[in-house]
């Protein structure tokens, strides 16, 4: 009994499988109403250069057409259509069906890089029960954020970055509770930033930078915010940096606020961002001393304080290696570059232009030179000569010290391969200018005591002008002897 069942239960099983497996192959072909959604969508591009969508033909079985990805259940779960920016045709122009609201089960659309795809805010997202992550990102989209924005309350991620939306950021903004990425960065928002932000537990990535919000950032955030990324650099916000970001200073990395109009002191609390990873107040209208309590920003890597009204003392860093400095055009009198500075091991980009530094530049001998990149030390009291620096940075792209007292002869310079902007205006260089120039990309040697002819160089007259006896094209030509 038993194996007459096991011998027939094998062909009963074998039937099934094909059953089985006919079955799915049927299913797998997309629902209709995907299919007739997604080819009205086909519709409204009017310029496919690159092809994207030359595959997305009635009758066949769009589950499997480029960009698309179908649930067992049949149904259009994910559309994906990704644009290359560095591609001239890499681009989609056109407008979004609003058909698209037939796709029922679609739970994620990224729009990214497509750049040429235009008209307003999408609202056949809100025909969509299980929408969570939409990524609009780098098209030319534009008009005002729909005012219902909240309703579309199981979002996960919102991305609408690099359109052209302007007006206010509904409040309703704040029914998004579940969202953990926010990015309306790349707009031209107006407005205040809404106080129903406060809502948003989850967020831990906020970007609003480059739009045109303005007043005061909402001091409204608690322990419950999960906020790693704060990016709202590039507005017109006013005002003091608010006292309850203090709340978020456990998980916050990235705070960008610069290219504002903030100012007040720079408040004590920043120094309890035990995990900062990077810090950005520059352009801004800080003023007074930078806390002492930086000095427990152990892990900041990148700090820019440039262009506020900083003044002197400042604190002692401990930060074991700095990767990006820039505290120029502030009113400091740093005299030397700071030890911790110095002592970086993975520095890359080190600006102090305008930071009252009073020293011989022989005597900068910093521990590791190999990441440098670039170096600004414009409009300080700095003597003696880069060339010991620059024959060890093998890498360096830019050097800027124009208004100094660097007194060296040009043509002992080493100039590396990779140097591109080369700017020693207005200090006491001497000798001849070196040949090696002509690859630079910006030159400006003017206001020294450099001699001779020069050479052959795509660069101004204005770039060696006030020099004591220089000559040749583009200035005057060489005296005959
Ligand atoms: C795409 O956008 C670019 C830049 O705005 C524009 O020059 C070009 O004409 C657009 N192409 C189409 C087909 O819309
Ligand atoms: C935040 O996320 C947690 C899970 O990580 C979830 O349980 C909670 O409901 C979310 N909070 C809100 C306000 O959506
Ligand atoms: C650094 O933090 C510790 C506690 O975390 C605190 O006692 C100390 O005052 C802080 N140092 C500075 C310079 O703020
Ligand atoms: C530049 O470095 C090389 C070794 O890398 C050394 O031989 C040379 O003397 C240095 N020149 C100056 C001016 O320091
Ligand atoms: C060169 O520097 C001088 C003084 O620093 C400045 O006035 C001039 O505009 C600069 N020229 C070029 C071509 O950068």
């Amino acid at each position: 009994m038993l194996s007459f069942f096991t011998k027939n239960s094998s062909l009963i099983f074998l039937f099934f499988t094909i059953l089985i497996h006919y079955s799915i192959s049927v299913s797998a072909k997309c629902h209709v109403d995907d299919e007739s959604g997604l080819l009205a969508f086909k519709k409204g591009i009017v310029s496919d250069p690159s092809g994207m969508l030359s595959k997305w033909k009635s009758g066949t079985d769009c589950c499997a057409w480029p960009g698309i990805q179908c649930r067992d259940t049949n149904r259009v779960h994910e559309l994906a259509l990704y644009g290359q920016l560095d591609k001239p045709n890499g681009y989609l122009a056109g407008t979004i069906s609003p058909t698209l609201a037939k796709l029922k089960e679609l739970n994620a659309v990224y729009f990214q890089d497509l750049r040429n795809i235009s008209g307003p805010f999408p609202s056949f997202l809100f025909s969509l029960q299980n929408i969570g992550y939409v990524y609009i990102e780098n098209n030319k989209l534009s008009g005002k954020l729909p005012e219902n924005l909240g309703q579309l309350s199981n979002l996960i991620a919102l991305s609408l970055a690099g359109n052209r939306f302007s007006g206010p950021i509904p409040s309703s903004i704040g029914g998004l509770t579940q969202l953990i990425q926010l990015k309306l960065h790349n707009n031209l928002l107006t407005g205040t930033i809404p106080a129903s932000f406060k809502a948003l537990k989850n967020v831990t990535a906020l970007s609003l930078d480059h739009n045109q919000l303005s007043g005061a950032i909402p001091d409204f955030f608690t322990e419950t915010h999960k906020l790693i990324f704060l990016e709202l650099s590039h507005n017109k916000l006013s005002g003091n940096i608010p006292g309850s970001i203090a709340a978020i200073a456990p998980n916050l990395r990235f705070l960008q606020l610069g290219h504002n109009a903030l100012s007040g002191t720079i408040p004590d609390f920043l120094g309890k961002f035990q995990a900062l990873d990077t810090l950005d107040l520059s352009w801004n209208k800080f003023s007074g001393t930078v806390p002492k309590t930086f000095g427990n920003l152990t892990k900041i890597f990148n700090l820019d304080l440039s262009h506020n009204s900083l003044v002197d003392p400042f604190p002692q860093m401990n930060v074991k290696g700095i990767e990006s400095l820039d505290l120029s055009y502030n009113n400091f009198n740093l005299v030397n570059i700071p030890k911790w500075v110095a002592s970086s091991p993975i520095i890359y980009s080190l600006k102090l232009a305008k930071c009252g530094l009073k020293f011989k530049l022989d005597d900068f001998k910093p521990v590791e030179t190999y990441f440098y990149d670039y170096i600004d030390l414009s409009e300080n009291e700095i003597t003696g000569s880069p060339v010991k620096l620059l024959n060890r940075t093998d890498y360096l792209v830019g050097f800027y010290a124009s208004g100094n007292q660097l007194k060296f002869d040009f043509g002992s310079l080493r100039i590396v391969k990779t140097l591109k902007d080369l700017d020693i205006s207005r200090n006491l260089v001497f000798g001849k200018v070196p040949q090696d120039v002509a690859g630079l990309r910006m030159l400006n040697v003017s206001h020294n005591h450099l001699c001779g002819q020069l050479p052959a160089t795509k660069f101004a007259a204005t770039a060696f002008a006030g020099n004591d006896c220089l000559c040749g094209s583009p200035l005057p030509a060489c005296k005959k002897t």
